[in-house]
């Protein structure tokens, strides 16, 4: 598939979801993020990936509100914690909706297989879901065991949100989303600016003509996944990084690039399988 800027994909529930966006993660809760989140609207950026825990919806709510339809930009946001049950979730779901001052999410993902009432938790999101305040269901940093232990209490997400690039390419989990029709949502997909100085990287970047990120952000795109590359600090990155819809990377290359991460794997953000069944508690 040749991925354009305005491209989406159809999630396993019907809905749509575009490929590219802007995360969130450690941008601060101030002007400087509003100003950014405005900033990526007005390039035309479709999505928007924020959570409870980064502290910034307020942020997000604040520039949607004033600089374009609710209909026209997608926001998925996170549930850090399912430890306080149903309970827990509906306190931090409304806070989320009254943070980004929006009546809907369009996608809500559990930000993490872990705190003791994962599958009652999952049953509940999902009546959100059906009462109209949730569009899209979804996870992030499910391993493929947690995801079997999801699908063996008869729940399929339409997203796994994982950390992946050519260094954290987390194969296994790959696999399983595609056998089983869940969208990738790549996270982290510039390895947190750890790789950008890598010599091999640049000398591919060079060849395209394209800056290491944009590389980064390409491979991913092409791999199939929906990618938000984070940035907080200007609108110059802005642009860079929305700027990967008009070269392709050679199927050599992708794999070279793959081939060359994998030598040296690291991974920048949690790691999943650490999360154990007890996680999940009773349905
Ligand atoms: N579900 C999860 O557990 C989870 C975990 C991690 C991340 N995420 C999501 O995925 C998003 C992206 O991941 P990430 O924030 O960890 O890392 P990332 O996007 O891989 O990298 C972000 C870093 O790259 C820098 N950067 C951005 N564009 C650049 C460019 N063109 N040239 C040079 N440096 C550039 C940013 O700096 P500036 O900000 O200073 O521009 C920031 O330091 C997050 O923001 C978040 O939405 C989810």
């Amino acid at each position: 598939m040749s991925w354009s800027f305005a491209s989406k994909i159809k999630l396993n529930d019907g809905h749509l979801m575009p490929v590219f966006g802007l995360g969130l993660y450690q941008a601060a809760s101030t002007l400087k993020t509003t100003e950014i989140v405005v900033d990526a609207i007005r390039l035309g950026y479709p999505l928007i990936d924020t959570a409870e825990i980064y502290g910034n919806e307020a942020q997000v709510g604040e520039a949607v509100k004033n600089n374009i339809e609710r209909g026209k930009i997608f926001i998925s946001t996170k549930l850090f914690r399912t430890n306080d049950g149903y309970e827990g979730l509906h306190k931090s779901f409304n806070r989320s909706l009254q943070k980004l001052d929006t009546n809907y999410i369009d996608l809500y993902l559990m930000h993490a297989p872990q705190g003791g009432h994962v599958l009652e938790v999952y049953r509940e999101i999902l009546q959100l879901q059906r009462e109209g305040k949730i569009r899209s269901v979804g996870v992030s940093n499910f391993g493929v065991q947690h995801l079997k232990w999801l699908k063996q209490a008869g729940f399929v997400p339409a997203v796994n949100q994982i950390e992946l690039h050519p260094w954290w390419p987390n194969e296994d989990i790959v696999e399983y989303c595609r056998e089983n029709n869940i969208a990738i949502m790549g996270y982290s997909p510039l390895g947190k600016a750890r790789f950008l100085d890598d010599p091999y990287l640049q000398k591919i970047a060079a060849q395209y003509g394209k800056t290491p990120a944009q590389i980064l952000i390409r491979w991913s795109l092409q791999n199939g996944f929906i990618t938000i590359p984070k940035t907080s600090s200007s609108t110059e990155r802005l642009k860079e990084n929305m700027a990967v819809f008009d070269f392709t990377i050679s199927d050599d290359d992708m794999k070279n690039i793959a081939r060359y991460g994998k030598k040296n794997p690291q991974n920048t953000g949690w790691n999943p399988t650490l999360n154990t069944k007890e996680d999940f508690g009773p349905l």
